[in-house]
């Protein structure tokens, strides 16, 4: 067979769905490493899917995606973020994967540096590697909280540092990077002239915090606007199997946008678009019911870690929980994932997933039903 690209030899194993697969193919397995939203849809966001079939609308839609979706993204931002965007400025997009591959194809060449966080969400290394861009990790620290400090991100950039991504809240982490926190890495990108690419998946998901996107700092002139956003009904909605999402850019970028969207995916499935317009502008009810359901599992999973003696993060956002296991993993989170799911059937995600720093922890997702979460966190051994 020939050679495959050297850049795709090297892009890493996902440990997320290394562990997950393993755990699907366990009979009784209790899965806890995935973040796979567990309620039902509501029965008008389907409808919404299946009359666009029935309507027969499955021609190509503007690249961008159909025009009523556009809006609802950008007037959901304006709401929430105080930003003034407009629908010009909203790409529909396959989901946040699609949308942070967008965004990078966008602003890096090879050999270009990306500062991804560690922990961080896995893709962000892999995506860069598949650009041929070189991803740089800046270390997110137990001692802070795990919170980024601008004198650890700032020593790692170079003249080849193009993209600092940030990711509020945090997968793995559950962490919220606060409102001062996000202007003063917002000053940072200005004062070494990066890019920032925000990961707001779990935007509709924090407790008793609130979530400030960077885009509420940025300029609103062309040339001068540097965030890109990036966002996704996957968690929000638990559209996870749409793939439906949508990338907000910065002003006066609409042309090259749609040059990039037509030499990746063209447009998104009509059906999927016509389900997300939906579930933006129907009833919100269920995604506080979601919202209150992963306070409770947090609220529950943690009494339990701390009646165990086991060390973790309190999570503000998102739905996991990160944990220490270092008492039990022996240096290797990896292999002891493995270990736990053949011997006690829970699976949880390993923290080197994430990164280096992730040795010793796990991710436990919050998103399933509460039962068979405090079992799996249940037959963790306790830390005496
Ligand atoms: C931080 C983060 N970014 C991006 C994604 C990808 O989301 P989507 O399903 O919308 O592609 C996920 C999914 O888990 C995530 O946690």
């Amino acid at each position: 067979m020939p050679e495959l690209a050297p850049h795709v030899r090297d892009v890493p194993v996902n440990q997320i769905r290394e562990i997950t697969e393993a755990a699907w193919a366990t009979p009784g397995a209790i899965v806890l490493s995935i973040g796979e939203p567990g309620f039902a849809l509501p029965r008008h966001v389907l409808d919404a899917g299946i009359a666009c079939l029935d309507r027969d609308e499955t021609n190509y839609t503007p690249n961008a995606g159909i025009p009523a979706l556009r809006e609802a993204f950008a007037a959901r931002f304006r709401e929430q973020q105080r930003v003034q965007i407009g629908a010009e400025r909203v790409y529909v997009v396959d989901g946040a994967q699609q949308g942070l591959h967008f965004a990078m194809s966008l602003l890096l060449s090879p050999g270009d540096e990306i500062l991804i966080p560690n922990p961080g969400y896995p893709t962000f290394a892999m995506t860069s590697r598949l650009l041929h861009a070189v991803p740089v990790q800046y270390p997110l620290y137990p001692h802070n909280d795990f919170q980024p400090h601008i004198e650890d991100i700032e020593a790692l950039i170079t003249p080849r540092t193009k993209v600092l991504i940030l990711n509020s809240p945090s997968n793995p982490l559950g962490a919220v990077i606060s409102e001062e926190a996000t202007r003063q890495l917002m000053e940072l990108a200005v004062r070494h002239d990066l890019w920032i690419i925000s990961d707001e998946c779990y935007e509709a998901f924090t407790f008793d915090v609130p979530h400030v996107s960077p885009a509420r700092f940025d300029s609103e002139v062309p040339g001068e606007a540097r965030v890109f956003t990036s966002l996704t009904l996957s968690k929000t909605y638990g559209l996870t199997g749409l793939r439906i999402g949508a990338l907000m850019c910065p002003p006066g970028l609409e042309q090259k946008m749609n040059n990039v969207m037509e030499s990746i995916v063209s447009c998104v499935a009509s059906p999927s678009q016509y389900a997300a317009l939906a579930a933006l502008t129907g009833p919100q009810d269920y995604v506080s019911q979601a919202r209150d359901h992963y306070r409770s599992n947090r609220d529950a999973a943690s009494a339990l870690l701390a009646e165990k003696g086991i060390p973790f993060l309190g999570a503000q956002g998102a739905f996991y929980l990160w944990a220490d296991v270092s008492h039990v993993s022996n240096g290797d989170v990896r292999t002891w994932v493995r270990k736990f799911l053949a011997e006690s059937g829970v699976s949880f995600a390993p923290g080197t997933a994430f990164g280096s720093i992730g040795e010793g922890w796990i991710r436990i997702a919050l998103c399933g039903g509460q039962q068979d979460l405090l079992d799996g966190v249940g037959r963790l051994p306790a830390k005496l």
